[in-house]
């Protein structure tokens, strides 16, 4: 009786991720490569980052008939969402077609899933791996395991937006640097921070999408903070990601950006504030009692007490500085 050892799904993200970064260096990647190297993207750095090619080639199905020949089921492609079966019965093909490819690692450096760029204006620009038995979008972080050893360094645990954000930082020393997938922060994803860092860096774009995702993340996380566990946001100028800021303006710049990142209470209190008069009773009044709810969203007593008085102290500040300026006016 002839054993079959069954191949894992964990087998057939590792010989997909090895494709990949084959089809990079054949003929086929000449394009990715160029890509590559037009994004600063030396050799060093994609086998660092293990970046790979998704081919477009054989109908889009490179992938699917290379690994039949290697006796991985279809089934099994599919399970790990590599290979897509159409509902109406036609021809299955590659997830990944003609993509630079991104593998996705999980905490323990294992291929769980894959993020694949399209090297021209294509829609959507990233596409990520399905949800699998061993990938679940929401709870992964790309660059994780590359985080926890930069963080057990001591590196700042910084979350930004991208695959390349991350990569970049990590090239210029910032070695706690992580994104999420393409979504808002979960709170599982927040929690997975806060395992590795009391207070972790919110760097997101610095352009409007970004600006929400800020605001989301900091809603999110507001009623899960508590005595010693919070976030900082960090303001990118006007236009730019972390990748754009490091190439354009250097490790300085973006260690400036890290440095003048704002505890989280203050930029609660800033939005609240921001762009509304409270130059009478009524109007302070009112951001009282806006700022009042906001703390009330947090679910530590102690911690909700904290930011109450922190708030009451921010207004009585704010109503001096207000005095002192219209007693200068006079
Ligand atoms: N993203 C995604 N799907 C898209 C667009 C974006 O999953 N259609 C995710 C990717 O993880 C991407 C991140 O959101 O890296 C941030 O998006 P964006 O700022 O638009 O892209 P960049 O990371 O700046 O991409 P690039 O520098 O390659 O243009
Ligand atoms: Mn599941
Ligand atoms: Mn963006
Ligand atoms: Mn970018
Ligand atoms: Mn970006």
């Amino acid at each position: 009786e002839r054993v079959v050892k069954q191949k894992t799904l964990v087998e057939v993200m590792e010989a997909a991720a090895g494709f990949f970064q084959a089809q990079l260096d054949s003929h086929a990647g000449a394009a990715a490569r160029a890509y590559l190297e037009g994004r600063g993207l030396d050799r060093a750095a994609i086998e660092r980052f293990r970046l790979g090619y998704a081919p477009g080639f054989s109908g889009g199905q490179g992938l699917l008939k290379q690994f039949l020949l290697r006796e991985f089921p279809e089934s099994m492609l599919i399970e790990a969402g590599l290979v897509k079966k159409p509902e109406d019965g036609r021809d299955s093909f590659d997830y990944f077609r003609d993509r630079v490819m991104f593998p996705i690692l999980d905490r323990a450096g294992r291929v769980i899933a894959f993020g694949g760029r399209v090297m021209g204006d294509a829609k959507p620009k990233y596409l990520n791996s399905p949800d699998t038995p061993l990938f679940h979008k929401g709870r992964v972080l790309y660059g994780l395991s590359w985080a926890r050893a930069g963080v057990g360094k001591g590196a700042t645990l910084v979350v930004t937006e991208g695959y390349m954000d991350v990569i970049a930082l990590h090239r210029a020393g910032f070695e706690g640097a992580v994104a999420p997938l393409g979504t808002a922060l979960t709170e599982e994803q927040l929690e997975e921070l806060w395992k590795l860092t009391p207070e972790p860096t919110l760097c997101f774009d610095g352009d409007a999408a970004g600006q929400r995702a800020a605001t989301r993340a900091l809603d999110r996380a507001l009623p899960l903070l508590k005595a010693g566990r919070s976030l900082k946001f960090a303001v990118l100028p006007a236009g730019e990601d972390p990748d754009s800021l490091i190439g354009r303006q250097g490790t300085a710049a973006m260690q400036a950006v890290l440095d003048g990142a704002t505890p989280f209470a203050e930029v609660l209190f800033t939005q609240e504030l921001a762009a509304r008069p409270i130059d009478t009773p009524e109007r302070r009044a009112d951001l009282t009692h806006r700022l009042n709810a906001r703390a009330a969203a947090i679910a530590d007593e102690g911690l909700k007490r904290e930011y109450q008085f922190f708030f009451r102290n921010k207004l009585y500040e704010q109503g001096r500085s207000q005095r002192a300026a219209s007693g200068r006016r006079s």
